[in-house]
C-alpha cells in the first residue's frame, strides 16, 4: 500500500525549540556535580503531550501550575514554554532569584513587543483570539492599558469603543486567517482608526491544508495526537470530512484499523505536539504491515 506522510506532521518550529530547551537544561544539570544541581521547572506543561511531559517528569522536571505556585519557588531553573507568559511571571522570577530560560516562540515574543510598545503610546490593543487561551493571557499581560479580546464577528459587531482613539489589532498566532480578516473588516467599516498587524503563524494553517489534501486521496487516514491538543483534534475533523476511514490515535498501541479490501493509500499526519519518534514508529509499522 502507498504510504504518504505529511511533511508538516508534528512539532512546529516553536514547539521543537521549547522541547529541545528542556532537553538541554536536563543535560546541563547532569553535567554539574550532584550537590550543585538546580531543580528544573516548566511554567505549565511544555507541550500538550502526556508522554513527553511524563518522560520529562521522570527526569526530574516539575510542572508549575499557577502564579501562586511560582511565588513559592526561590531556587531553580524555570523554562517558559512556546505560548509565552505575561510580564508578571518574569517579574516574580526575578524577585525570587530563579533562573529564567525563555523558550517563548519568537513569533509570540514579537506580539508581546508590539502590544507593549503600542500600549505605552496610549494605543488601545485589540487581540483577536480565544480569551482564556494561555497565549492570549500572556499577550494581555504585556499590555499596559486595558486590552480587549475579540473572538467572533458578533463580538466585533458589539464592540463599543471611542472613535477618536487609536487602535492596534493583533492576533493569536493560531487564529484562522479568514476569521481574522472578517473581524478586521468590521472594525474598519465601523470607522475605527486601526493599525492591523497580522501575527498569525502559518505553521498550523499549512499543516491543516496538507492534511486536507492528503486525506482527499487517502483510503485510510491516521492522525496522531493527544486528545488534549486542540490542533490535533482539529486535524482529525478536517481529515474525517474527506476520508471516512480516519483514525485518531495517540500512539501505535491505539492503532487497530479496519482495512477495506480496496484500500490502496494510507495518509499519516500529526498535531503540533506529537513527537517525531511516535510518528516514525507509526509510519514504519504501517509500511511493514498494511
Ligand atoms: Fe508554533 Fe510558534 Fe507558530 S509555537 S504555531 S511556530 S507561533
Amino acid at each position: 500500500m502507498k504510504v504518504i506522510l505529511a511533511e508538516s506532521a508534528g512539532f512546529c518550529f516553536g514547539v521543537e525549540r521549547a522541547v529541545n530547551t528542556v532537553k538541554e537544561q536536563i543535560a546541563a544539570q547532569l553535567a554539574v556535580p550532584e550537590e550543585e544541581r538546580l531543580p528544573i521547572y516548566t511554567y505549565g506543561s511544555i507541550i500538550h503531550n502526556k508522554h513527553v511531559v511524563s518522560d520529562f517528569e521522570n527526569k526530574g522536571v516539575k510542572v508549575i501550575g499557577s502564579l501562586e505556585e511560582l511565588e513559592t519557588i526561590h531556587k531553580g531553573v524555570v523554562i517558559i514554554r512556546s505560548h509565552g507568559v505575561e510580564k508578571k511571571v518574569y517579574d516574580i522570577m526575578e524577585q525570587n532569584g530563579v533562573t529564567c530560560v525563555d523558550a517563548t516562540c519568537p513569533f509570540v515574543k514579537r506580539i508581546h513587543t508590539i502590544v507593549h510598545t503600542e500600549s505605552e503610546k496610549g494605543t488601545h490593543i485589540i487581540i483577536v483570539g480565544n480569551d482564556g487561551h494561555p497565549e492570549v493571557e500572556g499577550i494581555k499581560g504585556w499590555v499596559v492599558n486595558t486590552p480587549d479580546v475579540i473572538g467572533t464577528k458578533e463580538e466585533a459587531e458589539n464592540f463599543q469603543g471611542n472613535l477618536s482613539d487609536n487602535y492596534c489589532i493583533v492576533s493569536q498566532t493560531t487564529f484562522q486567517n479568514d476569521k481574522f480578516q472578517d473581524i478586521v473588516d468590521i472594525f474598519c467599516n465601523k470607522g475605527y482608526n486601526v493599525n492591523v498587524v497580522n501575527t498569525i503563524c502559518n505553521a498550523t494553517h499549512e499543516r491543516q491544508e496538507e492534511a486536507c489534501k492528503i486525506s482527499e486521496t487517502a483510503d485510510i487516514m491516521i492522525v496522531i495526537g493527544d486528545p488534549q491538543s486542540s490542533n490535533s483534534r482539529k486535524l482529525y475533523e478536517i481529515c474525517r470530512k474527506e476520508c471516512e476511514n480516519t483514525y485518531f490515535i495517540q500512539t501505535l498501541d491505539d492503532l487497530h484499523p479496519e482495512i477495506p479490501d480496496t484500500a490502496k493509500t494510507v495518509g499519516i499526519t500529526a498535531g503540533a505536539s506529537t513527537p517525531n519518534n511516535i510518528i516514525e514508529e507509526v509510519q514504519s509499522y504501517v509500511r511493514r504491515n498494511f
